[in-house]
């Protein structure tokens, strides 16, 4: 009987040894690098690229070329020297699909045929100066008018429809596009030489920032802007109706039958230019005549980057916030695009299938001793910066 136990014993610590061994056991050399290569992967940081391509020709047959800068992280952004355009913006939804939210066109030809500013850089001053005139140190300038008797974003041929210089650079944490150009003393009636650059930088914090600079020799009016036309949802998915929209502004600038101002500043207390909380664009639009195209003064005054706006889109979960040091922002709810249009990946565009929020000075400033002074002095330097960025809910 007691030999039997022992036996038992014998059997059940042999087992008990070889169990340990085996826990205490090496991993291989291989299965060691196996492992690391795991960790450095979850530790990898997101790659930052930045391509050059091709996308087409002027009909001078000057080459226009594309910049895709990604981030590692889902963000896209594709930007042609041809306006110094927007041509997709690819970001994620709560599922990680990514979708390409600015409406524009698959090729050259289709911006420079009839595109309304799709994602394009806008100047020397955007947004509309009344009759296409102003006075400047007592001499009255006549600029192109290209909008019924207005002059609309830089005139017949504003900096949307220039080819501008491209200069890629990567820095820590961030890759990005410097565009310049040279607009001459007279373009368009606009007096003096712009030295103006604008940069394109995309960050591993999800955000596409743009900062504006110029130069003149001779006092000029100067407002620059970006206009993509924004479909949190993708591009072509239907109107922008149920986006929710903030705005930090609890004051506008009414207009005429012209989208001139008339030079009042009015609260949006208590009116459908409300967006001081959220309220989806489609909401209250029925009241608004034509629909949203009205420069918001922010609370900000301009100056500081700060927030002015946030659109979140329920059905994706994709939120924009855009922080700017403009003093006022143009919301247009798409109201012109009439189906006429067909964009990227064939899709139509119809009306309120895009919104803009252009951060940018007030509409005709020049005419407005008020409104805050869009005037660039000769030896000052422009500079105005404004961070699209990106997340999810
Ligand atoms: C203006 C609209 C104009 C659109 C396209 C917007 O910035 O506010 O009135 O129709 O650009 O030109």
């Amino acid at each position: 009987m007691r030999r039997f136990h022992s036996f038992y014993l014998l059997v059940f610590l042999i087992g008990l040894c070889l169990f340990l061994i085996s826990c205490g056991e090496k991993t291989t050399p291989e299965e060691e690098t196996d492992q690391m290569a795991k960790k450095n992967e979850m530790k990898e940081e997101p790659k930052m690229d930045i391509q050059k391509q091709t996308f087409g020709q002027m009909p001078d047959r000057q080459q226009v070329d594309l910049y895709v800068l990604t981030n590692g992280k889902g963000l896209s952004a594709k930007i042609m020297t041809y306006g110094a355009t927007l041509v997709s913006l690819g970001v994620p939804d709560r599922n990680g699909d990514i979708a390409d939210i600015t409406l524009g066109c698959d090729s050259l030809e289709g911006y420079m045929a009839a595109s309304p500013y799709f994602g394009s850089t806008v100047g020397r001053y955007a947004n509309r100066i009344a009759k296409g005139k102003f006075t400047l140190e007592g001499v009255e300038y006549t600029l192109a008018t290209n909008n019924g008797e207005n002059h609309l974003h830089g005139g017949i041929k504003g900096f949307d429809k220039v080819l501008w210089q491209a200069e890629p650079f990567r820095e820590e944490k961030m890759v990005g596009v410097k565009f310049v150009y040279f607009s001459k003393d007279g373009e368009e009636g606009y007096p003096g030489n712009l030295a103006c650059t604008v940069t394109y930088m995309m960050t591993e914090n999800d955000e596409l920032k743009i900062i504006y600079e110029a130069e003149t020799d001779k006092a000029t009016p100067v407002n620059l802007t970006h206009h993509s036309y924004f479909n949190l949802a993708g591009q072509g998915e239907g109107n922008i109706l149920s986006h929710e929209l903030l705005l930090d502004a609890d004051k506008y600038t009414p207009v005429d039958a012209g989208l001139i101002p008339t030079g009042e500043i009015r609260d949006v207390a208590d009116s459908p230019m409300d967006f001081t909380t959220p309220h989806t664009i489609g909401e209250r639009i029925d009241q608004v005549e034509g629909g949203y195209d009205h420069n918001f003064v922010l609370r900000s005054g301009g100056g500081a980057l700060v927030l002015a706006a946030r659109v979140y889109e329920p059905k994706t979960g994709r939120i924009m916030e855009i922080h700017t040091t403009e003093p006022g922002i143009q919301f247009y709810s798409g109201n012109f695009l009439d189906g006429t249009i067909t964009g990227k990946a064939g899709k139509v565009y119809n009306q309120h299938y895009g919104f803009c929020l252009e951060p940018q000075h007030f509409p005709d400033s020049p005419n407005k001793p008020d409104f805050p002074s869009t005037i660039l002095e000769p030896g000052a330097k422009y500079l105005s910066r404004t961070v699209f960025k990106f997340s999810i809910n």
